[in-house]
């Protein structure tokens, strides 16, 4: 059936707003009230947020969690508790949120950047090639909400005796090759922002890791160096969170697989009919990934002219990320650029399609 564009004329596709983002319902309605109630609304220690350490801990199969108040926050205290700062390099990927790279800046290390394969992730097959006797630690950020290749960046991590960091924020519930994300490195940090597959009442995040000292370290940096209240053993931060988030949070969290499988049924359908189109590369729905974007790749046609079309029949789209990390202002002292090709490419989708409380169906046609 030939259809009018609406940029040239025709109906737009979609006329109905989209749904809402965030969504709730009672259940946190409840955990929210529950913790107002209660009076104890920061209480770091409290049940909340020790009940949310270690229920996100076991999710992502490890020891420990440590809550903290954000994605940022995750990368920045792990790096310091796993002892990286000035004169380190660590590798990572240019393709990724600014907090990747600049947690590495603000602990004094030094990011070092390798290209991303087709699936947007740190490609494995360039790490070599950028490490030195300063580099410390591999940091892949499992993009869009597909995990890196673990099994090849463990392999080289362990020959070359480097640590592993899994920048995990946009993919909770992500698995690789049947292997939760945040249990391969020694360290995986997660962000609960509102928009992330499961977000937070605010902000809010979390670092896994099965590193004892890492964890004890990390507990005491996010409650400025201290174990004990007034007793600060070491530079810290304030990057407690708070029992409101880690309540709202709790609740989510038994609900995270269904609401992943519906992003994943939803970019099923999406590769299915972006077949028949030409000059859209759709992504590959690899086992585990959790979509936290859709993001297609454009060959032949003009990147700009097809969010404008798109934009007209009413679908709505974002361009992640337009300025590759070494390329940003901020990034003048982020040393080793290397040819990022990619964000010049890619269009993106935003997922409305897998709404949690609803069966919404997809809404590309
Ligand atoms: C890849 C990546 N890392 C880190 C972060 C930082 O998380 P937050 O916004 O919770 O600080 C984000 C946030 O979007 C992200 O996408």
């Amino acid at each position: 059936m030939s259809h009018t564009l609406a940029i040239d004329g025709g109906q737009p596709l979609r006329s109905t707003p989209y749904p809402t983002w965030p969504q709730w319902g009672a259940e946190e309605e409840r955990a929210v009230l529950d913790v107002l109630h209660s009076g104890r609304w920061w209480a770091p220690e409290g049940t909340q947020v020790t009940g949310l350490e270690s229920e996100f801990a076991a999710y992502h199969d490890a020891r420990h969690g440590v809550a903290v108040t954000n994605g940022s926050a995750a990368l920045e205290v792990c790096l310091m508790a796993a002892g990286l700062g000035w004169g380190d390099e660590v590798i990572t990927t240019p393709y990724t949120f600014i907090a990747t790279a600049s947690a590495v800046l603000r602990v004094g290390a030094t990011p070092v950047f390798v290209d991303v394969d087709d699936n947007w992730c740190m490609d494995h097959r360039r790490i070599r090639a950028a490490i030195t006797p300063r580099t410390k630690a591999i940091m892949p950020v499992h993009l869009f909400g597909q995990c890196a290749d673990m099994d090849a960046i463990m392999s080289i991590a362990k020959k070359h005796n480097l640590k592993v960091i899994e920048d995990n924020a946009q993919g909770v519930g992500s698995t690789w090759g049947g292997k939760m994300s945040c249990s391969f490195g020694d360290i995986g940090t997660l962000s609960f922002f509102p928009s992330k597959n499961l977000g937070a009442f605010g902000d809010g995040g979390l670092i896994a890791t099965d590193d004892d000292a890492v964890a004890d370290l990390a507990r005491m940096l996010r409650a400025h160096g201290s174990k004990k209240k007034y007793h600060n053993e070491v530079l810290g931060y304030n990057s407690r969170l708070d029992a409101m988030q880690a309540a709202f949070l709790r609740v989510k969290l038994p609900h995270i697989d269904l609401w992943n499988a519906r992003r994943r049924g939803a970019a099923e359908r999406y590769g299915r009919l972006f077949e028949a189109v030409d000059g859209v590369k759709a992504p590959e729905v690899m086992d585990g990934h959790v979509f936290h974007q859709y993001t297609i790749r454009l060959e032949g046609v003009a990147r700009d002219a097809v969010q404008q079309a798109l934009t007209q029949a009413g679908i709505s789209t974002m361009v992640y990320y337009p300025v590759p990390q070494h390329r940003l202002p901020g990034g003048s002292s982020m040393p080793r650029p290397c040819a990022s090709g990619c964000s010049r490419h890619s269009a993106r989708c935003i997922c409305t399609m897998s709404s949690q409380r609803s069966n919404l169906k997809p809404t590309a046609s």
